[in-house]
């Protein structure tokens, strides 16, 4: 039993010593053991908004997407208000819960602004 053990501990220990050698011996080796590392991003948890978006803003999808949850767009574009009407506007519809952070919400208040002024 004891020299099983041993025999074990001295392959074990052969390995070890194999692939050190192969870790660090040399540059040649002809097989990398393992692919180049390529950095992940690190996904970003569903419903959480990124800090910094990964595109420009596209203000008509916002209002499209974000805007439709609880009435139509109608309701939206009949209106001919100014930057500030469009911003209170925004911002009351953010209070009832519109999903929008302040980065898109300045994007789309500029484009309804632009868009469905007076
Ligand atoms: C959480 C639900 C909800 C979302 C999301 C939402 N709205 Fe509204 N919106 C309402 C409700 C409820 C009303 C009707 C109450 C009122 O007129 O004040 C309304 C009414 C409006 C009106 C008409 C106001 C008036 O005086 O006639 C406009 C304009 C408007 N929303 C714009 C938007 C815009 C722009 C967005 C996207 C940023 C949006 N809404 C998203 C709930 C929502």
């Amino acid at each position: 039993m004891k020299m099983h053990s041993n025999k074990w501990a001295f392959v074990i220990a052969m390995l070890i010593t194999v692939g050190l050698l192969a870790a660090c011996g040399g540059t040649e080796t002809s097989q990398p053991t393992e692919p180049p590392k390529v950095e992940q991003p690190t996904e970003i948890p569903e419903g959480v908004e990124p800090t910094v978006p990964p595109s420009p803003i596209d203000s008509k999808a916002l209002l499209q997407q974000r805007c439709t949850a609880c009435h139509n767009l109608n309701r939206v574009t009949n209106k001919m208000w100014s930057l500030q009407q469009w911003e209170q506007s925004v911002s009351s519809m953010i209070r009832r819960g519109a999903q929008l952070n302040n980065e898109e919400k300045e994007a789309l208040v500029k484009y309804l602004a632009e868009n469905y002024g007076p």
